[in-house]
């Protein structure tokens, strides 16, 4: 066997842009989009988002692929094979700690999706008030530390089995069905009272917000979250790539597709959410959308169905999520370690679980956990704000210098032309490696540090 097909590759092109959007596609768009939007101030953080989106992570998602395919190899690796004898390697170390990071809260999170498919379908969440049923749900230490091990469980029953057999069929099925669902929620959202102040909230950006420094910040750090930029994943599933496939393309279908998912989650979630009175966006914190869809369902003929049927699609984008976050440490240690693929999966799952315990008790269960001292925040908000808003864009920043300059823009531009492929804009793409991306990316951090 060679060793492109010991490490498995995607069956065929539409195969990894469903995967790399499964990846994209998740919690990011549905929960910490419409999160952000509500505590960054509606509009002007949808719009700061946008341009981060394009200017600075699009390219960076080429950027990552374009590193994985000239290697084969998931990060460290990658930049081992790209710069022998050089430290570049710890850009990928870095991101083979925030797949563990992120991975710890995120499992708790999709976690408490899973109990909501069960409370929708069982009728408690109509008939109990949402932000009550959230409290008391989350402060059940037991329950949530399982719910989150059950998530950790399915991600790493799907790894077992592989790259192209686990990855490629989970994000094939569920995508699709989430896109209508989003699309027959968003038009009854849109149809309730008060809808249209959640869309002027949403929409019409509040001028004095705009040099806010800290949306600022957070928008760049939910763009590379959302994108699951900054970390190495995108490298990692670059390596799977054929080189026959344009990357510039899936770049882009993957780039308009989450974008589309976290706007059409929006659209759901804040006219539904003033239609509620007294609706404040900002301080329903990381509950926003567990209080707020419930209201919604509701007012829904069958509601139960389709909370239940919304919160099984958010679990299932949830696990293709997850999987792409636990393939970058098993893919470090399957590569750098020679260890097999299922010694890797289960060591780091166990770790992960150990990691995701603290911020399961986050909410309520400890009390020391949910306000840590000093700090004011819960220990899964502070492991969020750490991986997203720093370590992410920070993975970011260094893998453009490294593209931009240590490898060099002529030898990326040649992966991204592979056979031919088509790459309009190479120059453009160049600038925005070598200038924006990184002046942009370590001017807002540096502000974050200071600020
Ligand atoms: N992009 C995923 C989401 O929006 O839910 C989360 C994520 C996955 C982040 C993979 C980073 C990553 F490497």
């Amino acid at each position: 066997m060679s060793s492109t097909e010991a490490r498995g590759s995607w069956g065929s092109r539409v195969g990894f842009i469903l995967a790399a959007a499964g990846s994209a596609i998740g919690l990011g768009n549905i929960w910490g989009f419409p999160t952000r939007v509500g505590q960054g101030g509606g509009a002007v953080f949808v719009l700061v988002y946008l341009a981060c989106v394009f200017l600075v992570c699009a390219p960076i998602l080429m950027a990552e692929l374009a590193v994985g395919r000239a290697s084969r190899r998931s990060p460290v690796g990658a930049l081992r094979v790209l710069l022998p004898g050089t430290r570049w390697w710890v850009v990928g170390a870095l991101g083979v700690l925030a797949g563990v990071g992120i991975l710890s809260f995120y499992a708790v999170i999709a976690g408490w999706t899973l109990a909501y498919v069960y409370f929708s379908a069982s009728g408690t969440l109509t008939s109990v008030p949402a932000g009550e049923l959230f409290a008391r749900f989350t402060a059940n230490g037991p329950l949530t530390t399982g719910l989150a091990l059950i998530i950790l469980a399915l991600t790493a029953a799907i790894l077992w089995k592989g790259v192209q057999g686990g990855i490629e069929r989970a994000s094939r099925a569920m995508m699709p069905a989430l896109f209508v669902l989003l699309v027959v929620l968003a038009a009854r959202a849109l149809t309730l009272p008060g809808a249209s102040a959640g869309i002027a909230y949403y929409l019409r950006p509040d001028p004095s917000k705009l040099l806010d420094p800290r949306i600022v910040s957070t928008a760049l750090g939910q763009a590379f979250f959302s994108l699951s930029l900054g970390m190495g994943t995108m490298i990692t599933y670059g390596s799977y790539m054929r080189r026959a496939d344009s990357i510039a393309v899936g770049a882009l279908w993957v780039v308009v597709l989450d974008t589309a998912i976290a706007l059409l989650a929006g659209f759901v979630v804040f006219p539904a959410g003033f239609s509620i009175p007294g609706f404040d966006p900002a301080s329903s914190g990381t509950g926003l959308i567990f209080t707020v869809l419930p209201r919604l369902f509701g007012s829904m003929p069958g509601g139960h169905l389709f909370g239940a049927a919304f919160f099984l699609l958010l679990v299932l984008a949830a696990l293709t999520s997850t999987i792409s976050l636990l393939e970058v440490p098993v893919a470090y240690l399957i590569d750098e370690h020679g260890w097999t693929r299922h010694r890797a999966v289960a060591a780091v799952t166990a770790l992960t679980f150990v990691l995701a315990t603290p911020s399961a008790l986050s909410n309520g269960a400890s009390a020391a956990l949910t306000r840590l001292p000093g700090l004011g925040m819960g220990f899964l908000d502070l492991m969020a704000h750490l991986w997203n808003d720093f370590a992410l864009p920070l993975g970011g920043v260094l893998l453009s210098v490294v593209v931009g300059y240590a490898w060099g823009i002529d030898c990326a531009l040649d992966e991204l032309r592979a056979e031919g492929a088509r790459m309009p804009g190479a120059r453009l793409w160049g600038g925005l490696i070598r200038y924006l991306c990184p002046v942009a990316i370590g001017g807002i951090l540096l502000g974050a540090v200071l600020g």
